[in-house]
């Protein structure tokens, strides 16, 4: 080290503990110094260190732009911040210093931003109120987990001083949930997507129809929800969203900027409707609803007009909720459809979705049959996937068709850490915390183009699952690690690095109610649960 930091570093270091005794008086001094500015999840793309921290005071002001968008971001993290600071931070458009939020035309792309700190304040910059989020997340993860608390504590509220430049790797960093095996509330989904935003997930997938139970009401086909939603596994009341319960849900996905990405799974997986029209039957009797939690024995009936005016409906009310880009028509399991069968189906849905102004995306069965053009196909195969299947998924991606990938025995959050896992599946094997994170999504799949691979999306399946404590134990620690393979560049993935900056989230999680596995893997602290 050059004589010119040290001197720097000592002078940081005598500052902070001249911060931490005038100011806290009891707080002990470890607190007073702040988080390293690359201890993040997902590991920012680049972090240069120095200088003097940033503290947040009584009189810190959040400074933004005039953008109404940016001015909602800033919003946002006062809600983060105001609660446990107890400081009024007036949000402004006026003055430099304190926090701020700028949004201004730079090299971060839709959703990277750049992070200043030091003495004089801390300013995120982006090109647009993404980046901006994003960045505030980043923030947030550098303050103390306290910050988290809903009461006022002590601080100090230090932030590292020194600049991280950040951009995702990919764009599609997915989470799905699915709320046919078991329904969820609104607000138990909002509590999950809160969670996805704090670690920079930009896509919520909701598997809204299995055999189940049929979740979202559809004006012209009202039985799906009020009959096909009125149970679930296990025979519990199930339920469905209203439109305008779905509506909010994509409303408050959207101010944490993630797109909901609705999925119909068809052609089979489709008992729930099946069961609530008869007509849609090949021989025209419905089969009484199902609440256990085998797979692949319902389809619809691809040689019906029925089927596609069914289809039509569907999809165009479904189109017309969603603001997001994308319709996902699942595709997956249809056992008891023939190949013939599939094939014809979805020669005649993937127009559908197109017609109504949305781009198919399904699982990578859909790869059997001819994608549409734009199509993405979610990869679900593991390492014992046929060479055969695998590379049916390679050449569509050599074609033109782009992956999400979603290895179920790496990032189905749904399977077990260990046999002693209390909830979840297994038929993918067990899935601890290294196996999840330690893989490249780039490299993954072998021929298949690097710009074919869209992103990463981990699917939480649940037969098993009935409420938030639920998912939140299967979620966590796996979810962030997913993540970080989604934002970060291939380089920085190190599984060695990356178990500490884990463990350093579960006091966070612990302040947010977040009840997670504590996996031997991961060097946790002497002081968690
Ligand atoms: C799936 O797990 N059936 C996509």
């Amino acid at each position: 080290m050059r004589p010119h930091h040290r001197t720097l570093r000592l002078l940081g270091s005598l500052l902070l503990l001249a911060m931490g005794v005038s100011m806290t008086g009891a707080a002990p001094a470890q607190a007073a110094s702040p988080t390293p500015l690359d201890r993040v999840i997902p590991a920012p793309a680049s972090v240069a260190p120095g200088g003097s921290p940033y503290r947040i005071t009584r009189g810190t002001h959040i400074h933004v732009d005039g953008s109404r968008a940016a001015r909602r971001v800033a919003e946002y993290l006062a809600a983060v911040l105001r609660p446990s600071t107890g400081y009024r931070l007036p949000i402004t458009d006026r003055g430099a210093g304190g926090i701020r939020l700028r949004l201004a035309k730079g090299p971060f792309g839709a959703e990277g931003y750049r992070l200043d700190s030091g003495r004089k304040g801390v300013t995120l910059t982006a090109a647009g109120p993404a980046g901006l989020f994003h960045g505030v997340q980043t923030l947030r993860q550098l303050l103390p987990a306290a910050v988290e608390k809903d009461t006022v504590q002590p601080g100090p509220w230090l932030v590292a001083g020194g600049t991280i430049t950040d951009s995702p790797r990919y764009g599609w960093r997915g989470a799905m949930l699915d709320v046919s095996r078991h329904f969820f509330t609104v607000d138990q989904v909002k509590r999950y997507i809160d969670q996805l935003a704090l670690y920079k997930i930009n896509k919520l997938h909701l598997h809204l129809s299995d055999d189940q139970g049929w979740r979202i009401a559809v004006d012209s086909w009202p039985r799906l929800a009020t009959y096909g939603g009125s149970t679930e596994v296990g025979g519990g009341p199930g339920g469905y969203y209203t439109k305008a319960q779905y509506k909010e849900i994509v409303r408050y996905a959207g101010s944490r900027y993630l797109e909901v990405v609705p999925e119909i799974d068809m052609p089979g997986h489709t008992n729930a409707a099946l069961a609530s029209y008869a007509e849609l039957n090949c021989d025209g009797v419905a089969p009484p609803l199902y609440t256990g939690t085998d797979v692949g024995f319902s389809s619809l009936c691809v040689g019906k007009e029925i089927t596609y005016d069914f289809v039509d409906d569907v999809i165009r009310e479904l189109a017309a909720l969603t603001p997001g880009k994308y319709l996902h028509i699942g595709g997956d399991e249809a056992h008891s459809t023939s190949h013939e069968d599939y094939v014809e189906f979805m020669d005649r849905v993937q127009p559908v979705v197109a017609k109504y102004g949305k781009t198919v995306v399904g699982w990578h069965q859909l790869t059997g049959a001819t994608p549409a053009k734009g199509a993405l196909a979610q990869y679900w195969g593991l390492d014992s996937t046929s060479a055969e299947e695998k590379a049916q998924v390679v050449k569509a991606a050599q074609s033109g068709t782009g992956l999400i990938l979603s290895p179920a025995d790496r990032v189905y959050l749904d399977m077990k850490y260990t046999k002693d896992t209390p909830l979840g599946l297994s038929w993918a094997g067990y899935v601890e915390v290294r196996r999840s994170y330690d893989w490249d999504p780039g490299a993954y799949l072998a021929g298949v183009p690097a710009g074919a691979v869209r992103g990463v999306e981990a699917p939480m399946w649940s037969e098993t699952l009935e409420d938030s404590e639920h998912i939140e134990y299967m979620a966590f620690p796996r979810l962030p690690g997913v993540a970080e393979l989604g934002w970060s560049s291939a380089a920085s993935h190190d599984w060695e690095r990356y178990k500490v900056r884990l463990a350093a989230q579960a006091e966070r999680w612990d302040v947010l109610g977040i009840g997670y596995y504590r996996s031997p893997q991961v060097p946790w602290g002497s002081d968690g649960p």
